[in-house]
């Protein structure tokens, strides 16, 4: 039996050296890696040996199992060779691809349609000796006519069951659970529909910023760069219908579904629905920053948003008039992604007369990151002699160090086992830009509004909530 490849197109940048090759190697360290050759391709014109000493380098920066045991298992299945996208130098890849292969563009955004066509050109789409895939990164286009553009580009070679679009998110465990937590449990679902849920808050705020993506981010803004792409896959998975089985065309079905009921937003309403805001200097993760427009490499009339938040609803029976608020933004107070699900009040409380607090929501908190948990915070009585009630968080910790895999770790397992379970068909893609496009077009007009590094976000935001505010953890 011939072994599989994974070639890595673009295995000289940031993303192979950061996040592939670390995943790679740490699943090949717990023994979790299936036979496999891997490939780099990049135009650097390394040698083999270059090319894996430059991976041992990478790796013992951004892996934490480094190990020179590891290292040895692991280099015995690295390979390199240079080329650039077109189909000519491409083809090389044949002589060295015996059996399946699986293909990774870890490469800028433009260069997705000229690769993929190449590969085709090169003959390397065939499925003749073997099973061919091509795995491609977010951004998938910059809006929907461009991600139209892209799709049929990719269509006009690869069949839609041979393309694998990523979306780390997806491979979280913390996210992978909200599926299980929501369609395992009986009780839940009597509750989960707008009879008992007042709204939905997910947020997703980071306190870094740009990282020496300049380029790319000021292009892109947090909308195109966190909200199109993993905030919508949240709010898919806590706002869809539970699929009567688990089979990933039957799943992601459901998941277009709701993409599909969310009401349209028209460009003219996006100031009440939308707020995007642009960091000044301040001191955000413990140290002082500089505000996005002195940051280097961007324009000094940059209108790109660092912060962007929207309201959306589901029309359809079970979500009938409850608003999910969706907010992402850099350089905020703190970094956390939530998940906070607020239920409406009991229709009265019969507590006149007894010393009780104000009574608090009750809301289900499902903790992404960093903290791994969910919290329900109930109201109950103080323990005591007279009837007096407190607030209560009924927590569980869902972090379990000894079974830890990375995003990474887990969709490039299932991208190599064939699990199509966890990626993207396009038509989500295309349905959340469906849901978005009005936005960035009423947003190519005026500009954000601005916050101070460190805080969470513009003041505005607050307008977009019809009851309540949001939940800030400071
Ligand atoms: C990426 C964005 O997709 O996700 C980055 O391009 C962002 O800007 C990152 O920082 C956040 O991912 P995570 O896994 O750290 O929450």
């Amino acid at each position: 039996m011939t072994t599989p490849h994974l070639i890595i197109i673009g295995a000289s940048g940031d993303l192979t050296g950061r996040l592939l090759l670390p995943a790679l190697y740490q699943l090949d360290v717990k023994r979790r890696l299936p036979p496999l050759r891997i490939l780099g391709y990049a135009l650097e014109e390394w040698t083999p040996k270059e090319f894996k000493q430059h991976v041992q380098a990478s790796l013992r920066q951004h892996s934490q199992l480094y190990s020179d045991a590891g290292w040895e298992g692991f280099v015995s299945r690295l390979d390199y060779l240079s080329g650039d996208l077109s189909a000519e130098h491409l083809s090389a890849l044949k002589e060295r691809i015996h059996g399946d292969a699986l293909f990774y563009l870890a490469l800028p955004p433009s260069s997705f349609a000229e690769a993929a066509r190449s590969l085709a050109e090169a003959g390397l789409v065939s499925e003749e000796s073997g099973k061919r895939k091509l795995v491609i990164e977010k951004p998938f286009g910059h809006d929907l006519a461009s991600a139209l553009e892209l799709n049929r580009g990719l269509r006009e070679s690869w069949a839609e069951e041979q393309i694998l679009r990523i979306d780390h998110y997806l491979g979280k465990e913390t996210v992978q659970n909200l599926l299980v937590f929501r369609m395992a449990n009986g009780f839940l679902e009597p509750l989960w529909n707008t009879q008992c849920i007042e709204q939905v808050q997910i947020t997703v705020a980071e306190t870094l910023g740009l990282e020496g993506r300049y380029r790319y981010y000021d292009g892109s803004g947090a909308l195109r760069d966190m909200v199109q792409n993993h905030l919508m896959q949240l709010f898919t998975l806590i706002a869809m219908e539970p699929p009567p089985l688990w089979d990933s065309e039957v799943l992601r079905e459901h998941k277009v579904e709701v993409l599909k009921s969310v009401r349209p937003i028209a460009v003219e309403e996006v100031p009440q629905i939308a707020v995007r805001g642009q960091y000044l200097a301040g001191v955000a993760g413990g140290q002082e920053v500089s505000g996005y427009l002195e940051e280097p490499n961007i324009p000094s009339t940059s209108t790109t948003e660092t912060f962007a938040a929207v309201r959306l609803f589901v029309d359809n029976w079970r979500w009938r008039d409850v608003p999910f608020y969706l907010r992402s933004g850099k350089r905020l107070g703190k970094t956390y992604s939530e998940i906070a699900v607020k239920f409406r009040s009991p229709p009265r409380r019969p507590f006149n007369g007894t010393p009780s607090v104000a009574f608090g929501n009750n809301w289900l908190i499902f903790h992404l990151q960093p903290n791994e948990s969910i919290d329900w915070i109930v109201s109950a009585k103080e323990p005591g002699l007279s009837m007096a009630s407190r607030n209560v968080t009924l927590h569980t910790d869902y972090t379990n160090p000894g079974a830890q895999f990375s995003a990474y770790e887990q969709l490039l397992l299932d991208a190599l086992g064939g699990d199509i379970t966890h990626f993207l068909r396009f038509d989500e893609v295309e349905w959340a830009w469906r849901i978005l496009d009005p936005v960035l077009a009423a947003w190519k007009k005026g500009k954000p509004d601005p916050y101070v590094a460190g805080t969470f976000g513009p003041k505005r935001q607050n307008e977009l909530m019809l009851s309540g505010t949001w939940r800030n953890p400071l």
